[in-house]
């Protein structure tokens, strides 16, 4: 039997990752500017964290989760962020220490989904979550964020999905109208939405089956149901988005697929590339109830989080740096050692620099650092040790000269930063 990496599930070879450092490099920066300071929980967690926090009846939770018992604990690989960061801020009180805590998290997530371009079984999120803000202005300030994140990276191509799902009473109200809608079309609609729908008619707003999405076009809207709160919020946040300049579609249709969400949902997707089906870049919204739900005081909070793959696939890939400043080629024993010793403190004065280690000839040694795109191929032959020299051949200038073996890394310092830049390899 061959082995082979799990379905859906990626390797990230080094030519991929310099890209992928490039962009949570990016992230972390952006992040920092508007104060958010990184969390690290664990990829396991309590499996009636999420089935609690995401909701018995989403596909999330009823389908995708990898779940196992081990040690007498019911536990399961994160699909998403949130709800550990939700539960960590609770665990430990975070809300005594200050009264609004923005925090960013990196990582992979994991979720049995069918896998397709830009839907794998493990992805990585970049996320960011405020806890202790309620208003609509900070709603909008975390769109903009991403918005002009997205610009930053390069991707300009997308739209800006809104919409409100309201709080407390108008959920149920719109519930039950929703409810009063589906009903007498019960027997038309998908097998899942059928067995869902007393308990959870939103989600077959949510649906892909297009028998739901039938059913759904002729729904009735949420933003006839919003209470003058929930409206006065929505209102606010359209208006703060204009003050912005970012275009958005106010659309009633955009419920998300986590249970866990109050007024404000937003969805970033791409309108340019070549993601089809998978087009949500960035999701998130609102969860007011989430705190308080696992054991926490009433505070409130909102987040989003971004599917790096996705990112990946919509920014045009950059050509890498990837050659050495100095490639030392010894000759002889003696050249080995000195070349061992030199490779140090090229290194330490931070000169990208690779020994051939195998021994042999010239003539593939140079070979050798051409491959690699070095700038500078360091000779330490017999004959230049005993001159107490060591030859340097410029591979970007075509040229080479003598320089003594003391001091010579300063020297070589010198080249590499007075040329042309470092070293010469693109791929
Ligand atoms: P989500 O919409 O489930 O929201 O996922 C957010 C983003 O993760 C998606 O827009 C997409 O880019 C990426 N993503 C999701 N599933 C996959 C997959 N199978 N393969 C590749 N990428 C995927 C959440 O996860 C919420 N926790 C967001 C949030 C944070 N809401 C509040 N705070």
């Amino acid at each position: 039997m061959e082995l082979r990496a799990v379905r859906g599930m990626n390797d990230i070879l080094p030519d991929e990752v310099v890209q992928w450092h490039r962009l949570e490099g990016a992230f972390r920066a952006h992040a920092e500017l508007s104060g958010y300071a990184e969390v690290r929980t664990p990829l396991l967690e309590p499996t009636a964290l999420f089935a609690r926090e995401i909701g018995e009846t989403t596909d999330v939770v009823e389908k995708e989760m990898y779940s196992f018992e081990r040690h007498g604990d019911h536990l399961t690989l994160r699909p998403e962020a949130t709800a550990g960061c939700a539960r960590a801020y609770v665990e430990h009180s975070i809300h005594a220490r200050e009264p609004v805590t923005r925090w960013y998290t990196l990582g992979p997530m994991f979720r049995g989904e069918r896998p397709a371009k830009g839907r794998y079984r493990q992805f990585y999120q970049a996320n960011c979550e405020i806890y202790g803000d309620a208003g609509p202005l900070c709603d909008a300030e975390m769109i903009d964020f991403v918005a002009s994140f997205l610009r930053k990276v390069g991707i300009t191509g997308f739209a800006v999905h809104i919409n409100s799902l309201g709080s407390g009473g108008t959920r149920e109200r719109y519930r039950a109208a929703l409810l009063s809608h589906f009903l007498p079309m019960r027997s038309e609609l998908s097998e899942d939405s059928q067995r869902r729908l007393e308990k959870n008619p939103l989600r077959i707003l949510d649906s892909k089956d297009p028998r739901d999405q039938k059913a759904a076009a002729t729904a009735p809207a949420i933003h006839d149901l919003l209470d003058e709160e929930d409206a006065a919020h929505y209102g606010g946040l359209r208006r703060y988005l204009d003050v912005l300049g970012i275009a958005h579609v106010a659309d009633p249709t955009l419920v998300r697929g986590l249970d866990y969400y109050t007024r404000t949902l937003f969805e970033f997707r791409a309108t340019s590339s070549d993601l089809g089906a998978q087009n949500a870049l960035v999701g998130g919204g609102r969860y007011d109830n989430m705190i308080q739900n696992l054991g926490g005081p009433k505070v409130p909070a909102i987040g989003f989080a971004m599917g790096l793959e996705r990112l990946l696939e919509s920014i045009p890939r950059e050509p890498l740096r990837t050659g050495l400043d100095c490639f030392l080629a010894p000759i002889s024993a003696e050249g080995a050692e000195k070349a061992l010793l030199l490779s140090r403190e090229l290194r330490a004065l931070g000169l990208r620099t690779e020994v051939e280690g195998r021994g042999g000839k010239l003539k593939r040694m140079l070979g050798r650092a051409d491959k690699l795109g070095a700038r500078l191929c360091i000779i330490l032959g017999p004959g230049e040790l005993e001159r107490g020299v060591v030859q340097v051949k410029d591979l970007a200038a075509h040229s080479e000269e003598e320089i003594p073996l003391e001091g010579a890394a300063r020297v070589l310092a010198d080249r590499v930063v007075g040329g042309a830049g470092g070293a010469r390899g693109t791929r």
